[in-house]
């Protein structure tokens, strides 16, 4: 069992293919560049990210967002605790000049300037960590966003139907493991939308929006905003909310994506549920997605279906 942050995720990402595969479960740049746009999509709206911003993404993983987001800001600046990640971030992100990469030593970020950010988020990256470093980075992150700045940040909904499910999983993991050893660092791990909203505010950010009907909770927070800037991005965020927050359908596929890798449910049906809800975006989404997931195990899942 592996016990560092830095071991463990420099191992998931020996290969560009098996760094993919642990930042998304991607298994091509292809899949990974529309995975990234999704995600890059929300965060830009959450965000309201214009050309003139500074964007941070705490644990940038092979840039997957960052590649998607670098020409819309004006700096983009990607930090993580594995090395490994970010020699794949690098290469991805090779022709975008207005890009840089750090390495972080611990769940800090010495070496980003206080008062230098306008923007940063942090996508599934929180629900990997114990709850002082989510602690100690949110700290971090209040100290180097400028006054007037946002955050955007995620971890797993423990109290949504579907954050339980795949919670579930953990316990029933663990129950099979060699209990002498410590659990992996790097495992899931989940918060009640109280719980992360109440890390977020005594980390000093003033909480603007909490999205909490999915598996994901999403929040947006700001530093130092006045009372009109606040009631300003709170009702901006109220109206983009669809573009922000993961909607139910997008939470019944994640149910029946665990499913079927957890090998509770067979990837046909969720197959055919695409198709009963072919045309909306979650599905264009996912369908390309468990495709191409279907290519890599279809000696296990049978004949790959046509869209
Ligand atoms: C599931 S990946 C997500 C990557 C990226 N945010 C994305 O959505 O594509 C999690 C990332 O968080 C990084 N990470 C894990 N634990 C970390 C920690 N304690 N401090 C900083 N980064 C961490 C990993 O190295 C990995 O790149």
């Amino acid at each position: 069992m592996n016990n560092s942050y830095r071991a463990i995720w420099n191992e998931r990402a020996l290969t560009p293919e098996s760094a993919m595969a642990a930042v998304d479960g991607s298994s091509n740049e292809e899949i990974l560049r529309h995975t990234g746009r999704w995600s890059a999509d929300q965060v830009t709206t959450a965000l309201d990210i214009t050309d003139t911003d500074h964007v941070l993404e705490l644990g940038c993983g092979v840039g997957r967002i960052g590649r998607e987001l670098a020409d819309r800001c004006a700096h983009w600046t990607g930090v993580d605790i594995s090395e490994n990640m970010l020699t794949h971030a690098r290469k991805r992100l090779v022709e975008f000049e207005n890009t840089s990469f750090y390495a972080l030593e611990r769940s800090a970020l010495d070496k980003v300037d206080g008062d230098s950010i306008d923007k940063a988020y942090s996508i599934a990256v929180f629900c990997h960590m114990d709850k002082e470093d989510l602690y100690l980075y949110l700290q971090d992150l209040h100290r180097v966003v400028k006054p007037g700045g946002l955050i955007f940040v995620e971890t797993w909904n423990l109290v949504h139907p579907v954050g339980w499910r795949r919670w579930a999983f953990e316990p029933k993991v663990w129950s099979e493991s060699d209990q002498t050893q410590r659990k992996d660092v790097g495992r899931n791990q989940f918060c009640t939308p109280e719980e992360f909203e109440l890390y977020v505010s005594k980390a000093g950010f003033e909480v603007l929006a909490n999205y909490h009907e999915s598996q994901s909770l999403q929040i947006v927070a700001g530093k130092g905003l006045s009372e009109t800037a606040i009631a300003g991005q709170v009702a901006r965020l109220r109206t983009h909310k669809s573009e922000i927050a993961y909607s139910p359908l997008y939470a019944e596929l994640y149910a029946q994506f665990v499913d079927v890798i957890f090998g509770v449910q067979h990837a046909r049906d969720m197959f055919l549920f695409m198709q009963e809800h072919a045309d909306t975006p979650e599905v264009a989404l996912y369908q390309p997605y468990v495709l191409s997931l279907w290519h890599k195990n279809s000696e296990l899942w049978g004949e790959i279906p046509t869209p």
